[in-house]
């Protein structure tokens, strides 16, 4: 299966190919280099594009005082509600403390205390303060820009933006040798084109954007995960989607990327409150507001139908400083006429991120040879069915470094890429908002085997509405409906209530679903599922 698109008229070569340009790209891209190896990265918008830069709350990672990998641990697999794959967990909290440092000696700067340590917040599913933050709550935009700093310091590292991929190339073998790339450019290298390398990385980040309202940015339409999937490859854990509790409400009609309110907000003593002014989180968990995401967003989603309100209230009036600890957030708040410091923020649940993707193995493989994911588009297991606060920073920097190892030490010759022609398809840019609207409707925060269904059948009648006219927005519109097929097809297959799945016709967890829904298509594009046990 491929995108429907024009014949490639250039070809670039380089030893990797890393698709992405936020902190998973970047990190594999960066640590790539320590063995010589030639990069291209390929980005498809401007180079700092992506979830990353808009990360808020920080980076979790045993480094505070008493602090050990092991009580990071606890807290991933709590969170994660019976899914987290251990040894993946593992990785993730023992190689963090020392990703994170390496990021610090790439000239990444974080929060101090007034003594000069390492400022350390919370937020929710955390036992411990464990969360560092950069200027406050602009940690991912310092993350960026210290690993783009990096990046531009490197002759190694040659960066294409504007630069979309399309498909993965492979071999008669079936090893991915290169991707079909589309580019904004100029000269030689304009339109759609090829890369060949010995490897290929893809880090392109989330799919909020598969749902109407998202905190996710625009180029997070999963061209990785749905890319992936028509290579043939391994997805897993899907119907995971976390929905962050708190994101600003302004208006049912609105759609796209809607503003953050952290969690460390709440790390910072703010409280929910309903309609009547009942702190009603207090009796729901015995971390009240601060217990793991998925948790806070289904009491938040009930309490706005019993009221039925559009949103809840965040009280952040008594946290101290708000202004100064809060700089972005006060700042977008303010736009949108909001003064924190004495009025109540309204906030709602709205997609955030995806707990699944591609799955790959604890070096970052996929199930076809030469082709690796990094970051929220891969499926490590370290997540489970509901991802830590700040653990997806971290997993971009660990996963990064990993990767970048294993290739170093194994890569081989793929070949040329095959001649062969695959079936291609495309759909039409103006089923978008449709398509959105039915996974926020019925693949939202609670599902059903009702809603699922009728999500399902609108997704089908969208999918006669086909294309001949390759453009970036057909092709992403291809992406996320594949993605919203296979999110709707295993949600509506895990008959059970867990993590970050909500089935009002199922509401408890089952030990019989302590597996992993795997999803793929084959060669002739049939699509199977499968169940593995978690390990
Ligand atoms: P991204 O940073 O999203 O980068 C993906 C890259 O791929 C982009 O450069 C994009 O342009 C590119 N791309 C996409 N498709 C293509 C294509 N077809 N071809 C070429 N390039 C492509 N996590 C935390 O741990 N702590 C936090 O405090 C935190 N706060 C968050 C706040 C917000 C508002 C959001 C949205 C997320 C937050 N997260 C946080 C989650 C975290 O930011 C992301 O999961 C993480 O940054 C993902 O990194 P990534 O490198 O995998 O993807
Ligand atoms: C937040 O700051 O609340 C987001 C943190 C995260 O997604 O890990």
């Amino acid at each position: 299966m491929k995108l429907l698109s024009g014949k490639p008229g250039w070809t670039v070569t380089a030893d990797v190919i890393v698709i992405g340009s936020g902190v998973a790209g970047l990190t594999t891209a960066l640590n790539l280099r320590s063995s010589n190896l030639s990069v291209l990265l390929v980005t498809k918008a401007k180079i700092d594009e992506g979830s990353t830069k808009w990360a808020q709350g920080g980076i979790a990672a045993a480094l505070g005082p008493g602090d050990t990998p092991d009580q990071h641990k606890k807290d991933t697999l709590i969170a994660g509600a019976g899914l987290c794959g251990t040894d993946a967990v593992d990785v993730l909290v023992t190689e963090g403390p020392e990703a994170v440092r390496k990021l610090i000696a790439r000239g990444a700067v974080f929060d101090r205390s007034e003594s000069g340590e390492i400022a350390l917040t919370r937020e929710g599913g955390h036992l411990r303060n464990r969360i560092l933050h950069a200027g406050g709550d602009a940690t991912g935009a310092e993350v960026s820009r210290a690993l783009l700093a990096a990046v531009n310091d490197d002759d190694g590292i040659e960066v294409i933006e504007n630069a979309l991929a399309i498909d993965v190339l492979k071999t008669d073998e079936g090893a991915v040798c290169g991707v079909t790339l589309h580019v904004i450019g100029a000269g030689s290298r304009d339109g759609v084109g090829r890369a060949l390398a010995r490897a290929v990385v893809i880090a392109t980040g989330g799919l909020g954007q598969v749902y109407a309202q998202t905190t996710n940015p625009s180029v997070s339409t999963g061209d990785g995960v749905a890319l992936a999937l028509r290579a043939g490859a391994e997805i897993a854990d899907v119907e995971f989607i976390q929905f962050h509790p708190t994101v600003l409400w302004r208006d049912d009609s609105l759609s796209g990327q809607q503003p953050l309110i952290s969690e460390a907000v709440r790390g910072e003593g703010a409280v929910l409150v309903n309609d009547k002014g009942i702190h009603f989180m207090a009796d729901k968990h015995p971390q009240g507001d601060l217990a793991p995401r998925d948790i806070v967003a289904i009491e938040i989603f009930k309490q706005m139908k019993e009221s039925n309100s559009p949103h809840v209230w965040l009280d952040a009036t008594k946290v101290q400083g708000f202004a100064e600890r809060f700089p972005t957030i006060f700042a977008s708040c303010l736009e949108n006429g909001i003064d924190p410091r004495k009025q109540m923020i309204p906030v709602s649940p709205a997609s955030h991120y995806s707990s699944g993707g591609v799955k790959v193995d604890l070096m970052g493989r996929t199930s076809i040879p030469g082709l690796y994911a990094c970051g929220e588009t891969a499926c490590t297991g370290a997540h489970g069915a509901n991802r830590l606060a700040s653990n997806s920073l971290l997993e971009g920097l660990v996963f990064g470094t990993r990767i970048s190892t294993d290739i170093s030490e194994n890569i081989a010759d793929q070949g040329k890429p095959s001649e062969e022609i695959s079936k291609d398809f495309l759909l039409s840019p103006a089923i978008k908002m449709t398509l959105q609207l039915a996974m926020s409707q019925g693949a939202g925060v609670m599902r059903s085997a009702q809603s699922l269904k009728e999500t399902l059948l609108t997704l089908e009648q969208l999918a006669t509405r086909t294309s001949n006219a390759p453009c970036i927005e057909a092709w992403e519109v291809s992406n996320l409906y594949l993605l919203a097929t296979t999110i709707a097809r295993a949600a509506l297959e895990r008959k059970e209530t867990r993590g970050s799945h909500w089935r009002s016709d199922f509401p408890e967890t089952s030990v019989d679903w302590s597996k992993r829904i795997v999803q793929n298509y084959d060669d002739n594009g049939v699509w199977s599922s499968k169940l593995e046990e978690v390990k």
